[in-house]
This record gives structure tokens, C-alpha cells and sequence, in this order.
């Protein structure tokens, strides 16, 4: 009788709607950050304790975002380019011939990159220098073809430069979004860099770099074609990708600005891997998003489209939290940054008018996770803007360690958990003493696995996590919270129960990190 009902009660559980944390192992996670374009500039101008404190804000591993992945801008000289900030120093000269010195202000976050320890340095560009485009510019141009073997030397040079300053750069991107050269035909200057690689020239691009920087010495691994959008992505991938491109690949990345659905993603990456012989996936821009559906505003699962809006709320962060789900759950990529780590794109808004400056402004960019006053120099004004993005970016840096594995969950049924969003991380024995691993308050070493939980609604809910039948979920050691109110918070850790369940009683708009052993 007892053992019946024991296991009535077994399969009760079995069948629960409860959201689930298998044995399943998926994809390892390699890194997750945001770059370090344009906004050098600005921040080359402000107070060197400010500039400080952004390093550490980002970089620091153990405090603040903690960012796994810096992305570097290698600039072409901004030639062609209208805005100033947007138009970068090069290192290089002639062929060959480089002036070290160039371009201080992104070098100086660079370094701090490498002196923080952060794990994943990616070295990424958006237009060759000038001798290496059909146009003469840093915009608006195509690759020369045989100018190919001279780009790649350069960019080899550069990463071998950085090496003897102590400076690992991992992974180096030859090509941002080229399929779009960025061009602006409506005026003679553009707004940014960018080059055109026609998917014709792709393929030897990325053969010649990773040939050149083997011959060189360098562990570094290439990674392309940062495609702006499945569209693209899955329209060029045939052309250039194949299982002999794939051994030169470290990773088959891509930009998601098409914001296309799950289930696309899902299917469009699978391809992707499967047309280079298995390269992991990797997404590595976005930003710039607002609800398709006007009357949709404030729900942050609604779909999404490019558009304008500046959003320092938990809105916007939960809409990010979606994004990054949707890339580790359903694309499976092994690898998530967002677009910019600062921007200045704050629409009409000021500083001093703390009704647009903590809310929602219509014609500003949801491009950075922190921001700062465009108009600094009149104002004087260096103070930092920490949007809910900031925070809510922490949980995955925190919850996803480089090396980490993903570990699926199977999604709740229960219609009063539609609205939650679960991950789960496995820590690996031999990956757990790294520096990434270890929380601000220690929790290194002794985490085995964590899960990432959000409340994706205006409505206090509950979630019931459980594990399967070969696993039972453990005792969290520590929990994090950011929700309208908080920011990475540690909060009560909820008690196991004694039908091995977890209870988890959120507020409305709320992101969960937990840390079990
Ligand atoms: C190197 O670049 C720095 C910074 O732009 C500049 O001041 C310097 O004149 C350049 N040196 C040479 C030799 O071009
Ligand atoms: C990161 O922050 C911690 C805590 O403030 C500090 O001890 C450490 O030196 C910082 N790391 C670096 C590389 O600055
Ligand atoms: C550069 O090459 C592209 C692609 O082949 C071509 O469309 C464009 O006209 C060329 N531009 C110049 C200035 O030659
Ligand atoms: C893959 O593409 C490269 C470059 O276009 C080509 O040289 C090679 O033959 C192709 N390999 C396969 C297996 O199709
Ligand atoms: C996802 O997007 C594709 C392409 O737009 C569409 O055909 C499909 O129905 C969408 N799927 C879902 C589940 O919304
Ligand atoms: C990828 O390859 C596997 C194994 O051949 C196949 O089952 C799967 O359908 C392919 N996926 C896509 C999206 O082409
Ligand atoms: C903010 O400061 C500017 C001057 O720098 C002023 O014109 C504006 O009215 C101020 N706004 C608020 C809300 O105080
Ligand atoms: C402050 O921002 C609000 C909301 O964007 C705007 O309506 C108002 O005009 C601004 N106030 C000033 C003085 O600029
Ligand atoms: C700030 O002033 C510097 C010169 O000190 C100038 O180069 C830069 O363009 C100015 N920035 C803005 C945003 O006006
Ligand atoms: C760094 O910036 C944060 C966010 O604006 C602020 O709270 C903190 O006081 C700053 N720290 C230093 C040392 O300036
Ligand atoms: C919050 O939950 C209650 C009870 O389930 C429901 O009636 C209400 O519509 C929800 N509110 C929102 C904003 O979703």
C-alpha cells in the first residue's frame, strides 16, 4: 500500500505542469558581453575616475556586469564617415607599417579588458583600412579581393601587437554585417563605418585569416559572418559556408536585427551548423527594439521590432532576458552579446529632467545598458545612467560561465506560468575554477549548477520548479533578484520541499539568478 501510493504520488509529479530541469546537456555557453564601439570616444573626454569606474563597472569580475566577452572595434580611420565619434583611429599606416599610438581611447578599455581577466576578447571590424576597399573610404565600399591576403596579414599583426602588450585577443570578426557596406546615398557621408564582403569573398576571407594567424603563432580563432539578420544569414550561408570553411571557424556568428521568432531561429542556426560541419552558433549584436504592436508597449513579451525608443526600464530588461533565452534555449548559440556597452542616445531627453531620464523616451535608442549625457561638454555633466538592461545582463554573465553547459528545461504547462521564462546551467568540475565562476560573495567553487528564472508579467506569480526522474533538484545556496524596485539583489533563498520542489514567489517584472550545490 505505501509503496502504491508513493508512487501515485511519483507519476503525480511526473505529470505536474511544474517547469522541469533535466540531465539534458545542450550547448557549453562561451562568453557574453557587448562592444566597445563608438562610445571610447565620448568617454576618452570625461574625468579619468569616471572612465575608471566604467571599466570596472563592465569588466570587474566580481562586481558590477561582470561582462565574459569584450568586443573591441579595430577601427579603419573614419574616412568617409560624418560623425566623430563614430569614426575611429587605425593602427594602420602603409602596409606593414602601423602607428601603435592610434586610437587611445579604445585601446585604453581593451587593456582593461585584459587586465580584468575577462575570458573572451573579440577583435572586430567594421571596414578595412582605406587601401583595402574599392572606394577609397571606410563606408560605402567592397573588399578588393586582391587585397585580401594584405587585410588579413594586418589584422594578424594587430592581434600579435596586442599579444606582446599582455593583451590575449581571442577571436577576431573581419567582417561586421557585410552585407550591408553602409553607404548613405542620401548624403556624402555616412553615419558609420562599414564595408561590403559580397558572400562570394567570404569564404576566402575567412580561410586567409585563420591561415595567417596559425602561421603566426596565434591561438586566435576567426569568427564570421555577423550577418545582420536570418534573412541574410540564411540567404548567404549557402554561398560561402561549407564543412572545409568550417575548419577555419571558431564560430558561425550572427546578428538576430530581423527579430525573427523562436522556432525560425531555431531552424536557421541548426542549418548554419550543419552547413560548417557543426561550428558552434554564436549571436553577437543586438539592440534597438520596441513592441510591433502599439497597444503592446508595456508587455515585455510581446514581439519586437527595430525601432526607436529609449527604455532604462525592467520593460526593455525583460524584453533583452527574452532575447537571450530565445538565442541559448531555441537557437542554441553558444555566445550572447548585446550591441553597445554605453550610449549617449538619449532622444530629447536631459539628464536633469528625471521624468524622461528614468523613464521611457520615443526618440532615443535602446542601444547601451549604460548611458551618459550627449551633450557633456556644455553640461559638464559625467554622472552614469545603469539602465535595468545593466542588471539584468548580470544574471546570464553570472548564471553562464565561460564553459558552463546548458542544461534544458522543459517548460511549464500551467497556464499561470506562461509568462516564465527557465534556463539552467551546469557547472563542470573542470571549468569551476575560473575566475568568472566566483560570485561577489565567493559562491565559487562550490556551485555545481544554476538556473535563471524571469517573471515576464505586471502580476506578482509563482513558479514551481522540479527536476525529472533521474535528477532532484538541491538546496539553493544563493539567490539574486532584479525586478522594478532591485537591482541583482541577493534575496531569501526559497526552501526545497519535501516532495523535492521549489517554490519560487516573484513580483511582478523580476529576473531570478540562483546558485545550488
Ligand atoms: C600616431 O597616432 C597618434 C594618435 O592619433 C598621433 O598623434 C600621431 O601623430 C601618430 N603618429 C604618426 C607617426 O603618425
Ligand atoms: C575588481 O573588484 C574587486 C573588488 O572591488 C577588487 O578587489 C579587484 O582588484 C578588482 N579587479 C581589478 C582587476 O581591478
Ligand atoms: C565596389 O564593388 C562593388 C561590388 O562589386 C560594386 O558594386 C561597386 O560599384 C564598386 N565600387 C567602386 C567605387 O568601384
Ligand atoms: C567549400 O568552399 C571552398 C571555398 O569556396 C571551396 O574551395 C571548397 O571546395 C568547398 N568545399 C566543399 C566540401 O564543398
Ligand atoms: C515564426 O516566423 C515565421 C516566419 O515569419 C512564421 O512562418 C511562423 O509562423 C512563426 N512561428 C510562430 C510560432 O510564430
Ligand atoms: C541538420 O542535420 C541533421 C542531421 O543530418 C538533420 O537531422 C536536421 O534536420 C538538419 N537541420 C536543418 C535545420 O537542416
Ligand atoms: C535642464 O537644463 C537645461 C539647461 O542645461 C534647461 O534648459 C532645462 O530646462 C533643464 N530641465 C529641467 C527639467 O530642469
Ligand atoms: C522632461 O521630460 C518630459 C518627458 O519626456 C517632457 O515632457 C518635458 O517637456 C521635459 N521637461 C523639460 C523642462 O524639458
Ligand atoms: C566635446 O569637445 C571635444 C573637444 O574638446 C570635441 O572634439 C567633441 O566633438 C565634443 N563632443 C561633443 C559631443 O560635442
Ligand atoms: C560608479 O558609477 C556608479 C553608477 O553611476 C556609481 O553608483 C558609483 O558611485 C560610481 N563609483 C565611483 C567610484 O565613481
Ligand atoms: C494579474 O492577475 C490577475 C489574476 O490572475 C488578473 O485578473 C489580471 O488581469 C492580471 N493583471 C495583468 C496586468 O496581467
Amino acid at each position: 500500500m505505501v509503496s502504491c501510493a508513493l508512487s501515485v504520488i511519483v507519476s503525480l509529479l511526473s505529470g505536474a505542469y511544474a517547469a522541469q530541469i533535466t540531465t539534458t546537456t545542450r550547448q557549453s555557453i562561451h562568453g557574453i558581453g557587448a562592444s566597445g564601439a563608438w562610445w571610447v570616444n565620448d568617454i576618452a573626454l570625461f574625468p579619468a575616475e569616471v572612465r575608471q569606474n566604467i571599466s570596472d563597472l563592465l569588466l570587474n569580475q566580481s562586481w558590477g556586469v561582470g561582462m565574459t566577452d569584450y568586443r573591441y572595434n579595430l577601427g579603419g580611420g573614419g574616412v568617409g564617415v560624418g560623425t566623430w565619434d563614430r569614426a575611429p583611429e587605425t593602427p594602420y599606416v602603409s602596409d606593414g607599417v602601423y602607428n601603435w599610438s592610434a586610437d587611445a581611447a579604445g585601446t585604453f578599455f581593451l587593456k582593461e579588458a585584459a587586465r580584468h581577466g575577462v575570458p573572451i576578447i573579440t577583435l572586430f571590424v567594421n571596414s578595412a583600412p582605406t587601401t583595402m576597399t574599392n572606394n577609397s573610404e571606410n563606408c560605402g565600399g567592397t573588399l578588393i579581393t586582391e587585397r585580401i591576403p594584405a587585410y588579413a596579414q594586418y589584422l594578424t599583426d594587430v592581434v600579435s601587437y596586442w599579444k606582446t602588450q599582455g593583451v590575449g585577443i581571442t577571436h577576431v570578426s573581419p567582417m561586421n554585417e557585410p552585407d550591408d557596406s553602409f553607404g548613405d546615398p542620401t548624403t556624402t557621408l555616412c553615419s558609420q563605418e562599414g564595408m561590403q564582403v559580397v558572400p562570394e569573398q567570404r569564404a576566402e576571407l575567412v580561410i586567409t585569416l585563420a591561415a595567417t594567424l596559425k602561421a603566426a603563432g596565434l591561438a586566435t580563432k576567426v569568427i564570421a559572418d555577423e550577418s545582420s539578420s536570418t534573412g541574410t544569414y540564411i540567404a548567404d550561408a549557402p554561398i560561402w559556408l561549407n564543412t572545409t570553411v568550417g575548419k577555419s571557424l571558431g564560430a558561425n556568428a550572427h546578428h538576430q536585427y530581423g527579430f525573427a521568432n523562436a522556432t525560425l531561429q531555431q531552424q536557421v542556426f541548426e542549418e548554419g551548423r550543419n552547413l560548417s560541419g557543426g561550428v558552434p552558433t554564436w549571436f553577437t549584436e543586438i539592440c534597438c527594439y520596441s513592441a510591433t504592436d502599439e497597444s503592446e508597449a508595456s508587455d515585455p513579451l510581446a514581439a519586437i521590432a527595430w525601432g526607436e525608443q529609449y527604455d532604462p526600464t525592467m520593460i526593455s530588461g525583460l524584453r533583452m532576458a527574452n532575447l537571450i533565452y530565445e538565442s541559448f534555449a531555441y537557437a542554441e548559440d553558444e555566445h550572447w552579446d548585446w550591441w553597445t556597452a554605453l550610449s549617449n542616445g538619449v532622444g530629447s531627453c536631459t539628464p536633469n529632467n528625471s521624468s524622461c531620464w528614468d523613464d521611457i523616451v520615443a526618440d532615443g535608442w535602446d542601444d547601451g545598458i549604460i548611458y551618459y549625457d550627449p551633450n557633456y561638454n556644455e553640461t559638464q555633466y559625467y554622472e552614469l545612467k545603469l539602465t535595468k538592461r545593466f542588471s539584468v545582463l548580470k544574471h546570464f554573465t553570472k548564471a553562464a560561465p565561460v564553459g558552463s553547459i546548458r542544461r534544458a528545461v522543459t517548460p511549464s504547462t500551467d497556464s499561470a506560468e506562461a509568462n516564465w521564462r527557465t534556463l539552467a546551467f551546469d557547472y563542470p568540475a573542470s571549468s569551476r575554477e575560473h575566475k568568472s565562476y566566483c560570485g561577489p560573495y565567493g559562491e565559487c567553487h562550490q556551485t555545481i549548477y544554476s538556473v535563471v528564472a524571469m517573471n515576464a508579467q505586471w502580476n506578482a506569480s509563482s513558479l514551481t520548479l522540479r527536476g525529472d526522474d533521474a535528477f532532484a533538484l538541491t538546496q539553493p545556496t544563493t539567490v539574486y533578484r532584479t525586478s522594478v524596485t532591485e537591482d541583482y539583489v541577493e534575496v531569501d533563498v526559497p526552501v526545497l520541499g519535501e516532495d523535492g520542489t521549489l517554490v519560487i514567489e516573484a513580483p511582478e517584472m523580476s529576473i531570478y539568478t540562483m546558485f545550488f550545490k
